[in-house]
């Protein structure tokens, strides 16, 4: 009980700073200006995921004391000997890997800190689905504190449609639009997709990580489709690798930390929560954009829906703990 709680804090604490590296460096690797070819988004999410499943399989291995015998049977048993189960996880693998892919067109096109206010609402897809798909219940608070996120958002979109002075702005309101786009269509993907492990989680007793392996396999083959699709022919001319360098493995080592991170944090604690911690890392990554990456020059108006947008965030939580912590809200 105590591990799991202490787990829970950790998890999030971890994972505020997780997406606050996450986001700056890669917005910085999709910015940097590069004599050779850019890496390719599609090829760092497939990697990411070969990453995730390799650590979870190191991870499962530990967990049975790293016998070889007790893997291959717990591998047989679980993964192959299961195909119904197998095959649940095809759904949020291949909504995730969509929205990882989404996650690079929208950090390619919107500065930082815009990107992590808008994809705030996320949390508002996450309650509907909750919801709608685990039957919890929201308080007046936290419908309340949903309606504040919203106007919080539109008042940080609000000075980036109106300002068009500078020849960076001119140049970018089309690229402002795709990015708007890419987070709201990962604001959907993410509330589902997370509802829907969270489900799966809560439902059946395999182990967190063997259900990571499970959503890796999925992805790591929808992820490859989709770069073989999107970027056959570039992959084709100068490989899978092409234009890596020491930042993008960072951003592909913080990606699939994120991903193990993220599983924790939906077992633990919840998808709400998980809202808390991106939250925080707003006011972080706002920060950082601001004084160090100087990509990102905030009038009052953002800063007034920043604020109402994690006033809103800690309002939704309000609810919870006065409640008796046996009910089942959100
Ligand atoms: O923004 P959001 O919290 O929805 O991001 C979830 C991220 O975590 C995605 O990159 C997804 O691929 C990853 N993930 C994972 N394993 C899970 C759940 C999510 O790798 N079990």
């Amino acid at each position: 009980m105590a591990l799991s709680s202490g787990l829970k804090y950790v998890s999030l604490g971890v994972l505020v700073l997780q997406t606050t590296l996450l986001v700056l460096t890669m917005r910085y690797s999709r910015t940097l200006k590069e004599d050779g070819p850019r890496y390719l988004a599609s090829s760092a999410v497939v990697s990411a995921e070969v990453l995730k499943i390799f650590t979870c399989t190191l991870l499962v291995f530990s967990e049975n004391n790293f016998s070889l015998r007790a893997m291959y049977e717990l591998l047989n048993e679980e993964i192959l000997n299961k195909p119904v189960e197998l095959v649940k996880l095809a759904i949020p693998a291949g909504i995730y890997t969509l929205q990882n892919n989404l996650l690079y067109v929208a950090l390619s096109n919107l500065d930082a800190a815009t990107y992590q206010v808008t994809y705030q609402l996320k949390i508002l897809t996450t309650a509907l689905f909750s919801v709608s798909m685990l039957g919890k219940e929201l308080g007046c608070y936290q419908w309340l504190s949903l309606l504040f996120l919203m106007a919080g958002i539109t008042l940080v979109q609000w000075p980036v449609e109106s300002l068009g002075d500078s020849e960076q702005n001119v140049m970018s309101a089309g690229s402002q639009f795709v990015g708007l786009m890419a987070v709201l269509m990962a604001c959907v993907s993410s509330g589902f997709a997370g509802v829907y492990f969270e489900k799966i989680l809560k439902e059946a007793s395999q182990g967190l990580w063997l259900r990571n392996i499970q959503l890796g396999l999925f992805s790591f083959v929808f992820g490859f489709i989709g770069m073989m699709v999107y970027d056959g022919e570039s992959v084709k001319q100068a490989g899978i690798f092409q234009g890596y360098n020491i930042i993008t493995c960072i951003v592909v080592v913080l990606q699939a930390l994120g991903g193990l991170i993220v599983a924790v944090v939906i077992k633990y604690a919840d998808n709400i929560l998980k809202g808390f911690a991106t939250s925080l890392s707003i006011i972080v990554s706002t920060l950082i954009s601001y004084f160090l990456l100087k990509d990102f020059n905030p009038t009052s108006v953002f800063f007034l829906g920043a604020v109402l947008v994690i006033a809103a965030t800690f309002l939704y939580g309000y609810e919870q703990k006065p409640a008796s912590s046996s009910t089942n809200k959100v």
